[in-house]
């Protein structure tokens, strides 16, 4: 079957300074040749510590931002061939939507609920009559529990989590294949965020909708997701089914991780600290594993030769010479 998406080789790197006569400009490998794939219907939490690379792989799947290396497929056909704005402009635009975490900032406070709603509409699916347009605005409301009443307010007359649905509503409204959601929860306080996830879990049952949910709480991502990928410094390094991973994670970051909330901690595990200071993801050495310094089961081979993903008999890939 071919996936919905699937990323290849997929890098982002950025350049912090000029090449200068002393020597070539520093490189910050913020995603390095990650391979990944999302099934129509499934959705994947996507996990690791702050600045590991999340929102940019996540910004590179939604075609919000060019690739330095690496493809992106859509159903089997690269979108990567063009820039982001020609892709912008293009009618596979519509097929996948993103969901921001601050959704304060990604409204524009001037525009009522229905003109952000409807704004997408507009700019994707062209000139449309009014009737139509309002229709399709009320279908998205509708489907986030927005009530028509709110449709006529500004975004400062609106609750986080009212802010938070109308983000999504906006996404919803051109009824898109992929919703790529980073951190869209963390602004919110429980209970909201409880409601929430409820709601983008009955969107992906009810309307098939796959996505991809960024978020470095992995109590959340349990809730939400049949799929995992764990990164560390720009890399996947374990992959798989959720259940699997979280009964029994094969990477040693992925057990670190796990070991640090007490309700996910597998049974008879201890917690697992990681003192020591990570490598820098500028210009990193490509020879080594990228955990090593911070690994509790490093060996010699750790800093002689980077491990690949491989594949475990249960499925899932790790990035580790010794896991599993
Ligand atoms: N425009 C940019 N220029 C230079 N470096 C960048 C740029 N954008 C991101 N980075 C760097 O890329 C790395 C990955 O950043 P990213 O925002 O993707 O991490 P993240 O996993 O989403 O973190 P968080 O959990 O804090 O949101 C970080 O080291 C960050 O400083
Ligand atoms: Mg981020």
């Amino acid at each position: 079957m071919t996936a919905l998406i699937e990323a290849r080789n997929l890098s982002r790197h950025f350049r912090l300074r000029r090449e200068t006569l002393f020597g070539p400009a520093p490189l910050l490998h913020a995603v390095d040749r990650v391979g990944l794939t999302i099934h129509a219907g499934e959705a994947l939490g996507l996990v690791g510590e702050s600045g590991c690379g999340k929102s940019t792989l996540a910004r590179l799947l939604a075609r919000l931002l060019d690739p330095t290396g690496g493809q992106v497929f859509l159903h089997g056909a690269e979108i990567t061939g063009e820039s982001v704005s020609r892709f912008a402009r293009s009618d596979r635009r519509r097929a996948i939507q993103m969901v921001f975490q601050d959704h304060t900032e990604s409204l524009n406070p001037l525009l009522t609920v229905f003109q952000s709603v409807a704004d997408p509409a507009g700019r994707l699916l062209g000139p449309m009559p009014r009737a139509a347009l309002r229709r399709r605005v009320e279908d998205a409301a509708a489907a986030v529990n927005l009530p028509p009443e709110l449709l006529d307010r500004y975004p400062h007359q609106l609750s986080g989590g009212q802010k938070a649905r109308v983000g999504i509503a906006r996404a919803l409204v051109v009824e898109p294949q992929l919703l790529v959601l980073d951190e869209p929860t963390s602004a919110l306080d429980v209970s909201v965020q409880a409601t929430v996830l409820q709601l983008l879990d009955r969107l992906r049952r009810d309307r098939g909708i796959a996505l991809l949910f960024v978020s470095h709480d992995l109590n959340v991502v349990r809730l939400l997701c049949q799929r995992i990928a764990v990164m560390y410094l720009g890399q996947i390094v374990e992959t798989g089914a959720a259940e699997a991973i979280y009964r029994a994670p094969a990477h040693p970051y992925t057990r670190a991780l796990l070991s640090a909330i007490p309700t996910l901690r597998p049974r008879g595990a201890e917690r697992i600290h990681l003192d020591a200071e990570p490598q820098s993801p500028v210009n990193p050495c490509l020879s080594r594993c990228r955990f090593a310094g911070r690994c509790f089961m490093e060996q010699p081979l750790c800093i002689q030769a980077a491990p690949e993903l491989r594949t475990l008999p249960d499925g899932r890939q790790v990035r580790c010479h010794f896991a599993g």
